[in-house]
């Protein structure tokens, strides 16, 4: 099956009150100017039929925020900007870190927190993934809290017990009304820049698990609005599989979202999910 052919989902649109979320973890790539072309390049292949039904998130390295905010306001693209990482204090002496204010300032709005190459190269931990979470909400920006289990944790299948403890931890940083406009990235780690994507099936009954969680710590709204993710090797011929499952509602890409042509295609396999054929 080709992006550009109607999915299952694109059969029968799928009805959510829940706007997707696609967001482009570009990691320690593309320079500043090599963003800009990017990001130009995006913007011209981003059609208003998909930007209209899906949000779209940018999240380049720091050294690019700033070239990139001054793109996407000048041109008016429909790109939302997103940061990384931030650290959990608002100033102080952090020597190379990044505080949330100085995100706000320059117009972030997304921020992914808990990345699992955060956790498990920079010694992230979950008090500290909480705290941060705190701290983008403090300056009035949107965390993306990513969780998910390990292979090892996997095979022994502990994946739902790992994942209720990172949510446990993150959640209990939160009020009700955050968690319900809180997006949760479900990322497998094996499956990050493996080429090994999860199955939909998989990642669909880890989405409903972290819906069911949040509704169980902040009550009905949390569950119904909190957007879930699905991350790890996602690209264009496989993501309207993931967005077909109710409970998915987006996609934090990588290496697929590097090149605009590609994720630009994976923008318009999600929204062939949400829009009748006919369109
Ligand atoms: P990938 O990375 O798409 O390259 O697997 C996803 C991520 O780490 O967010």
């Amino acid at each position: 099956m080709t992006s550009a052919e109607p999915t299952k989902a694109g059969a029968r649109p799928k009805r959510s009150t829940r706007k997707p979320l696609v967001s482009a973890n570009w990691k320690m790539h593309h320079d500043h100017t090599v963003a800009l072309h990017t990001v130009r390049d995006l913007g011209m292949r981003l059609r208003p039929e998909d930007t209209g039904l899906v949000e779209v998130s940018v999240h380049p390295p720091f050294t690019d925020l700033r070239t990139v905010q001054v793109l996407v306001e000048g041109e008016s693209l429909p790109i939302a900007l997103g940061a990384q990482h931030c650290h959990a204090e608002d100033e102080g002496a952090f020597t190379g870190e990044v505080s949330a204010p100085m995100l706000a300032r320059l117009g972030v709005r997304y921020v992914i927190v808990g990345h699992s190459e955060r956790r498990t190269l920079f010694g992230m931990t979950d008090e500290l993934v909480a705290a941060t979470l705190r701290a983008v909400h403090r300056h009035a920006m949107q965390p993306i809290l990513c969780v998910g289990e390990s292979a090892q944790e996997r095979d022994a299948g502990k994946t739902e017990s790992r994942l209720a403890a990172q949510l446990e931890s993150a959640l209990g940083a939160l009020a009700p009304e955050q968690m319900a406009s809180l997006v949760v990235a479900y990322e497998p780690i094996w499956a990050i820049g493996t080429g090994r994507a999860a199955s939909a099936v998989d990642a669909a009954d880890a989405a409903s698990f972290i819906r069911l969680t949040v509704a169980e710590r902040g009550g009905p709204a949390a569950g119904e609005g909190v957007r879930v993710q699905y991350g790890g090797s996602v690209n264009p011929e496989n993501a309207a599989d993931f967005l077909a499952e109710p409970d998915i509602d987006g996609l934090l890409v990588g290496g697929a979202s590097l090149q605009a042509p590609g994720f630009a295609e994976v923008i318009r396999a999600v929204g062939s999910c949400y829009r009748s054929p006919a369109t």
